[in-house]
């Protein structure tokens, strides 16, 4: 009895050994790899570009999905003083800046000054709806006579087509870190222009009511927009640094309602994102929320979750996600979670009705945009057949008609993880 309990001992913790091994030689390499070095890797970034916001001219550019990123997106900017005229003008060709030859102009309907003790910001947001799908859009920024560089982005597609979004969470507490990552997104974003967005996981900044944290990750998110002006567009959730602040929402446009910030994004005919938040009731509405809207979507081949707070942490306690969702991504099916929060990487093994099965949801993530790594705890079961791991990174995710591979990419651009899967039958 003795012998056998050791053997099997030994199987459960040799791989975790491994994995161990593997953490601290990423941990070392990360260590070694400076955010200089990483601007070195890539010429052509320029130093400049992420200035904050002076005067009248726009800067923080962002663009924002919701729900249908093929027809509808919100560019949103910060100016330092408050204008009157905001407006976005807008082409599916490029106009280099000449104002009077873009075919279409659109007001900032939602002004105002940021919520703030001290930062003195105004933040401008405009909705452009009726957009072509899969189609790019050129744009310059005006505030009272002040304009932004022409940019552009990419709208969703709205057919079944195969697409590619990067994942990530956690980008608070560690400056440095955090524009080294957006240097790292900037560099697979430039390197395959097929990436759509970025899926963002929450915790973005440490505190969630200071305007000056917030002032400095929109000014550092610049550094993800590529040399050609090719802004990259989020998909946001609220993380629990940022629970109940109402900047959250005035930086995201009141994406998903305001205060409640869940919703679900077709990134294209047959991928869906839904987006939760772990920082309101998981139970009541948008338990039922999330149940009608995996339900309606029985049809649609590829659905994946993106949530702050894990079900399947690396390294805290489960969130409420646990009692709440888990039962319904069992139910129908869901392809996998993303998770953040726990500042390690992780990939569970695929889990139904608290055990490993094959036929189950698989969890990844757990944050690294730009913070502090902790060391995971990889004795817990859900890893025995999955991977943790310490070191900033993100998640590259793609997705064709055949496949949804997940690649977990450190920042100086390895990949330390692949993981995919098939279609399931959802009838
Ligand atoms: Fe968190």
């Amino acid at each position: 009895m003795e012998t056998r309990d050791r053997k099997t001992l030994t199987r459960r913790v040799a791989p975790h050994a491994a994995v161990l091994l593997l953490a601290i030689l990423a941990a070392l390499a990360g260590a070694l790899t400076t955010p200089e070095s990483l601007a070195a890797d890539n010429p052509g970034f320029p130093d400049a570009g992420a200035a904050e916001p002076a005067g009248k001219t726009p800067a923080q550019w962002r663009v924002i999905w919701g729900e249908n990123p093929s027809r509808r997106a919100v560019i949103s900017w910060s100016t330092s003083e408050a204008t009157e005229a905001n407006t976005v003008y807008y082409d599916t060709v490029p106009r280099k800046a000449d104002l009077a030859a873009y075919r279409h102009k659109a007001q900032a309907g939602v002004n105002g000054r940021y919520t703030s003790r001290g930062h003195k910001l105004h933040y401008h947001h405009t909705v452009l709806e009726e957009l072509a799908p899969n189609t790019t859009y050129f744009f310059c920024i005006g505030s009272d006579g002040q304009f932004s560089r022409e940019l552009h982005f990419i709208t969703a597609p709205a057919d079944d087509a195969d697409v590619k979004f990067l994942y990530g969470g956690d980008s608070r507490s560690d400056r440095a870190g955090r524009r080294a990552m957006n240097q790292r997104m900037r560099a697979l974003f430039q390197a395959d222009p097929a990436i759509l967005c970025l899926v963002h996981g929450g915790d973005y900044i440490h505190d969630g009511d200071d305007m000056a944290q917030w002032s400095e990750w929109l000014t550092d998110h610049e550094l993800t927009v590529t040399a050609g002006g090719r802004v990259l567009p989020v998909v946001p959730a609220r993380g629990n640094h940022e629970a109940g602040d109402v900047q959250y929402d005035e930086v995201w446009a009141d994406t998903g309602g305001r205060g409640k910030n869940y919703f679900r994004t077709m990134l294209a005919a047959q991928v869906m994102i839904v987006n939760l938040n772990t920082e309101i009731s998981a139970g009541g509405d948008q338990a039922r929320w999330l149940e009608d809207t995996l339900r309606d979507a029985a049809g649609v081949r590829w659905q994946i979750a993106n949530y702050h707070r894990p079900a399947w942490p690396a390294v805290k306690q489960a969130s409420a996600a646990k009692q709440h969702w888990v039962p319904l991504f069992e139910k129908y099916n869901l392809d996998v979670a993303f998770e953040s929060d726990g500042h390690v990487i992780k990939r569970t093994v695929a889990i139904r009705g608290d055990k490993a099965d094959p036929t189950g949801v698989v969890y990844i993530g757990e944050g690294g945009l730009g913070v502090k790594q902790r060391t995971p705890d990889p004795k817990r079961w859900y890893f025995d057949g999955g991977i943790t791991g310490s070191a900033s990174h993100l998640q590259k995710v793609t997705v064709t008609r055949d496949q949804l591979k997940v690649e977990t990419i450190l920042h100086d651009g390895r990949v330390f993880d692949t993981w995919q899967t098939g279609p399931r039958k959802r009838d």
